[in-house]
Order: C-alpha cells, then sequence, then structure tokens
C-alpha cells in the first residue's frame, strides 16, 4: 500500500498569486506582495490560535474596542500581525482594522498604493470554546492623488481589487478572490504552504440550509421573520436545516460550499445589523458574487453602498442566487 503521494508541483497560493500577476504584463508585483505578506500575516494567527489554549491566549486583554466589544488576547495579536506585517510589503498606505478606532497611516517611506481594511479576528465570541475562526481581508487602490486620508478607504465594494479570507476550522484554509474567480486552499502544515484544493469556487444556484441568529427574532422586521417561518413550513416546500456558527467567516465558507443563505438582519437594537461594511460583508459579498450568489442590504447590492463611515455597519442577505432573491422578495 503506496503512502500519501508527494506532490512535487503542488500549486501553493504564492505560487497561484505569482501565476496571476503574469496575466498583466503591466504588474509591478506589489499586488503579489501584499497578498504573501498578508499570506504570512495568516499562518501566523493561525499558529496563535491552534497554540492559544496552552499559549494563555484565550481570554479577555481586558478593555473594550471602538466596537464596543470586549477585546480579547488573539484580537490584539492578531490585530497586530496584519498591521506589521502589511506596512512592512511597502505596498499599502493606509489601513482600517475592526480593532482600531481610526485608519491606521503607513509611514511615508514605506507607503505603497493600496488600501487594506481587515477583521483580525472574524468571530471572537468562538475562541474559547474552540469554535472556528476567521480572518478577512479587502483590498483596494488608492484612487485619489495626494497624502492618503480617510476618504480614500470609503470605497464601495464594487471598486475592490482583491478580497479573502482565512479559516481556521478542522483545516485551515484560505478563499481568495482575484482577477475573475474564487479560489480555496488548504493548509499543509508539512511544507508550510498553502495548496490549491477548491479551485474556481462556484455557490450553488440553490441550497437547502438558512442560517441567521433565530435568538433576535423577536427583534426582526416582518419580511425576515416571514421569509424563515416560509423556510419552515412544510406547506410551502421542504422545510431548510437550520445552522449558524456565529462566526460569519464560518457561516458564508459553508454557504458558498454547499449553498443556502446567510442573513444578519437589521433589528430595532440594530438598525444597521452588527457586521461591518468595510471589513465583513464588502469582501465576503464580493467573494459570494465572484462566486456566482449574490449578497444585498435588502434594497441593493452591498458593493454598490458608498460607505460614510471606517465602521458603519450594514445588514446582509448573502448566499445563492434563487434564495437571496426569494428572501428579497418578502421584504417590504
Ligand atoms: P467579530 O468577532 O470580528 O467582532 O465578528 C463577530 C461577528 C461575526 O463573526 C458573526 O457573524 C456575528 O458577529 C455573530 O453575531 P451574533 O453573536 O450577534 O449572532
Ligand atoms: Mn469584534
Ligand atoms: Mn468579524
Ligand atoms: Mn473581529
Amino acid at each position: 500500500q503506496q503512502g500519501p503521494a508527494f506532490d512535487s508541483n503542488a500549486m501553493t497560493l504564492t505560487r497561484f498569486v505569482l501565476q496571476e500577476q503574469r496575466k498583466f504584463k503591466e504588474a509591478t508585483g506589489d499586488l503579489s506582495q501584499l497578498l504573501n505578506c498578508i499570506q504570512t500575516a495568516i499562518k501566523a494567527t493561525a499558529s496563535a490560535v491552534r497554540k492559544a489554549g496552552i499559549a494563555k491566549l484565550h481570554g479577555i486583554a481586558g478593555d473594550v474596542n471602538v466596537q464596543g466589544e470586549e477585546v480579547k488576547k488573539l484580537d490584539v495579536l492578531s490585530n497586530e500581525l496584519f498591521i506589521n506585517m502589511v506596512k512592512s510589503s511597502y505596498t499599502t498606505c493606509l489601513m482600517v482594522s475592526e480593532e482600531n478606532e481610526n485608519v491606521i497611516e503607513v509611514e511615508t517611506e514605506r507607503q505603497g498604493k493600496y488600501i487594506v481594511c481587515f477583521d483580525p479576528l472574524d468571530g471572537s465570541s468562538n475562541i474559547d470554546c474552540l469554535v472556528s475562526i476567521g480572518s478577512i481581508f479587502a483590498i483596494h487602490r488608492k484612487r485619489s492623488t495626494g497624502e492618503p486620508t480617510v476618504q480614500d478607504a470609503l470605497q464601495p465594494g464594487n471598486q475592490l481589487v482583491a478580497a479573502g479570507y482565512a479559516l481556521y476550522g478542522s483545516a485551515t484554509a484560505v478563499v481568495l478572490g482575484l482577477g475573475n474567480s474564487v479560489n480555496g486552499f488548504t493548509y499543509d502544515p508539512a511544507i508550510g504552504e498553502f495548496i490549491l484544493t477548491d479551485p474556481e469556487m462556484r455557490v450553488p444556484e440553490k441550497g437547502k440550509i438558512y442560517s441567521i441568529n433565530e435568538g433576535y427574532a423577536s427583534d426582526w422586521d416582518e419580511g425576515v421573520r416571514n421569509y424563515i417561518s416560509a423556510k419552515k413550513d412544510p406547506t410551502k416546500g421542504k422545510p431548510y436545516g437550520a445552522r449558524y456558527v456565529g462566526s460569519m467567516v464560518a457561516d458564508v465558507h459553508r454557504t458558498i460550499k454547499y449553498g443556502g443563505i446567510f442573513i444578519y438582519p437589521a433589528t430595532k437594537a440594530a438598525p444597521n445589523g452588527k457586521l461591518r461594511l468595510l471589513y465583513e460583508c464588502n469582501p465576503m459579498a464580493y467573494l459570494m458574487i465572484l462566486a456566482g450568489g449574490l449578497a444585498s442590504d435588502g434594497k441593493k447590492s452591498i458593493l454598490d453602498i458608498v460607505p460614510q463611515k471606517i465602521h458603519e455597519r450594514s445588514p446582509i442577505f448573502l448566499g445563492s442566487k434563487a434564495d437571496v432573491e426569494e428572501a428579497l422578495s418578502y421584504l417590504k
């Protein structure tokens, strides 16, 4: 019985990014450099996540962030990793992080043409109970001339250059939307590289799963309530399964792989929902749409929202085209 074959020509994330760059003869290689530095931040975060329990990295860091959330130790570490790795890529002039109240400016001598918005640790409430968590990033190009300002970060998602996420789950995976396709990679600890395992990802046209935090049902708009009860009503067709991890990255990854719909709606308490536009809704919408799905705030495509503030929130209906369209038909 032969052991597992050793692929001497594995398509790694690093190779894939360089191969994509070659399609643009005028490319400077800056985006490749940036993506590979983000890859390093992800590898380091994965390592910290996997040994957090042993390295005493669980639990709270002792303060509250601009979101009003208790900051976890891993939130702080992953944030530092992303900031340091992106700054030292010499490709970026401005960053927006969930964990930083204001934009993060890169010093002049290290500035480049990109703007990176990121959620360094997504699903923080799931860290200490070992449920899947992730990191999310979105890359814009600076469009204005002159010194970078917060305005440069307030670009709509339809201007994105690339976006992706890392999922620290039963395996460590990266899903990257670049060029005109979404590609999935799985980490091989034996060689410390992400290997292409899901080329050209497409979200199924329609699924059988709905994903929403039902704890807030009494707070939903009537349209959302009617849609979710329709999904459970056998007189309206086979009822859907319910899946909700509470880490956006895990819920979105399942939705891309299996199909269905993920919803974080507006509630009376949170009229713009909870998820942040720049570094959660936009990158996930970009990936879902590139993979053949839809992503709406209930009225229009997420990617068409022009941001006013770097931490602004948006309701989101995201997933299989047929499921999102059906859900939208229930909203006033
Ligand atoms: P973060 O940990 O980066 O603050 O994000 C948490 C978000 C997102 O991951 C998830 O979809 C959502 O919070 C879950 O919110 P509820 O617990 O309100 O359902
Ligand atoms: Mn948070
Ligand atoms: Mn998040
Ligand atoms: Mn976060």
